[in-house]
């Protein structure tokens, strides 16, 4: 079904993206008899008991802290656009991960606006309004609730979000015209909405850009309550997808990756709202390539399963969880060799994740059983100082052990490395460990046995006051406890 089945002759005025569909022509000019039948005969469907979301309260507190980190300056955090597939299909839409942090909304073409007023800011946003129904829109364009659902008015935003809301057809014009009328530093955050940049080229700046999306970037590095019990909903729901895929492996065996990918899928979409980024479905020595997403590949019986998959919550946090299977059911002596180091590195690092430790630690901790194991099985020459010196291990663990979790998978990447890298963890950061090896099948350098085999194991670490709380713990994660789980789901 597309829009060309309403196609209308005569309303562009009133509904410029009709413009479009006319040319098909599949239908007769509109007559003024159906034009005021289509007006007519709606119900009143306001919704006027609304409280405020959840969420509200700790978005106001982020805006906040925003409006004192910027006194003085526009700030400008747009939702984002849809994106062309082909024709007038679109991919489907996930809004700004700061635009999302900072409201609590996830609305396409939706800006959020702090003016600069007395010491701090009024802050407001730019929604697409209910459709209209006397000029036709509602069923004329592309973007009508006709064709993609209803949609809050700005009065119903207004509530749920805690912030005053304008028609956003209008945003690109009125900030052009404010920036002019009232000159201040104005920031937008960039690489969401053409348009609004497009508007603010003349009075903002790449540097001055760049240094609100920074901030924003680490305002995100300490999660809230809110986000906490956001981030444990993740991880549950992803528990449940590795349940679904350990049932379904007799499916994949008989037919591909892919089934374990569609599978994840269904429990993203029906327990949360996506899959947080592409499921990494690696049978075999598939496992070896770091982020292999194509899925296509056999499932095989004898060999290992490296999952490595998150579901996104429908308030956007996604959990990123590994872990690493036996396809039949049962380690051999050599998997389960190589899965029992990188549960011990993975141990290390989960032991050195608390409050006061470096950010670098859990890494440094996990790479110290990594080398020391690689040292003991022949494959490096000691002594392990001086492989960890030389970084000789990273041949086999190919890359940094965690990374910060949130709205993002890689959460707070642009944060400055001081902030991030070189920060002292503090309670309320969420961090992935994931130590692993991989045996490449090429690899010449190790026993013929090795070759095709790639291991991680990955799980959701909070830091706590006192130390850590694991998010992904409900997932089993010894080799014992793996395969008493996997025969217990398929018994
Ligand atoms: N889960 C994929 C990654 O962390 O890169
Ligand atoms: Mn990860």
């Amino acid at each position: 079904m597309t829009e060309e089945n309403l196609a209308p002759e005569e309303t562009e005025e009133a509904a410029p993206q009709a413009i479009k569909q006319r040319k098909n022509g599949l239908y007769p000019a509109i007559s003024d008899e159906l034009t005021a039948v289509m007006k007519a005969g709606w119900a009143d469907t306001e919704l006027r008991d609304l409280v405020p979301a959840e969420q509200s309260a700790y978005a106001a507190k982020r805006r906040a802290a925003l409006s004192a980190r910027f006194p003085g300056e526009r700030l400008v955090v747009p939702a984002g656009n849809l994106k062309t597939r082909s024709n007038d299909t679109e991919y489907s839409f996930r809004a700004a991960t700061e635009y999302v942090h900072l409201t609590g909304d996830q609305t396409e073409d939706a800006v959020l606006v702090l003016e600069p007023q007395g010491d701090g800011h009024d802050a407001y946003l730019y929604l697409l309004p209910r459709s209209n129904r006397e000029n036709g829109e509602f069923w004329l364009s592309g973007q009508g609730e006709l064709w993609v659902g209803r949609r809050h008015s700005l009065a119903e935003a207004e509530t749920l979000l805690g912030l005053p809301a304008r028609d956003v057809r209008e945003a690109a014009a009125e900030l052009a015209e404010r920036a002019e009328e009232h000159p201040a530093v104005t920031r937008v955050v960039r690489g969401y909405d053409a348009g609004i940049e497009a508007a603010l080229a003349p009075h903002t700046t790449k540097h001055g850009d760049a240094e609100l999306k920074v901030f924003l970037s680490e305002l995100r590095l300490v999660k809230d309550e809110w986000e906490i019990a956001q981030l444990q909903a993740a991880c549950d729901a992803t528990t449940k997808g590795f349940t679904d895929v350990v049932r379904e492996l007799a499916q994949a065996v008989a037919t591909s990756e892919r089934w374990i990918e569609g599978t994840f899928f269904r429990r993203a979409r029906v327990d949360g709202n996506d899959v947080g980024y592409g499921s990494i479905c690696a049978a075999g020595p598939h496992a070896t390539t770091l982020h292999w997403v194509r899925n296509d590949g056999q499932v095989r019986p004898g060999e290992l399963l490296l999952l490595d998959a998150g579901v996104e919550t429908t308030t956007l946090y996604t959990a990123d969880v590994t872990r690493t299977l036996p396809i039949n059911g049962e380690f051999d002596e050599l998997q389960r060799k190589i899965y029992q180091a990188v549960y011990d590195a993975q141990e290390a690092g989960i032991a050195a994740v608390k409050p006061g430790a470096r950010y670098r630690d859990f890494h440094e901790a996990s790479q110290q059983v990594l080398a020391e194991r690689l040292v003991e099985w022949g494959l490096l020459e000691g002594p392990v100082e001086r492989v960890l010196e030389l970084g000789l291990q990273r041949r086999w663990t190919l890359h940094g052990t965690g990374h910060m979790l949130g709205l993002d998978v890689h959460d707070c990447a642009q944060a400055r490395v001081e902030s991030y890298v070189d920060c002292v963890l503090e309670p309320g950061m969420v961090l992935t460990v994931e130590p692993g090896l991989y045996f490449q099948a090429d690899d010449l350098t190790v026993p013929e046995a090795y070759r095709g085999i790639g291991v991680r194991i990955e799980d959701d670490i909070l830091v706590t006051a006192d130390g850590n709380r694991n998010l992904s713990a409900a997932l089993p994660r010894t080799a014992d406890e793996v395969e008493s789980w996997m025969a217990s789901l398929n018994s």
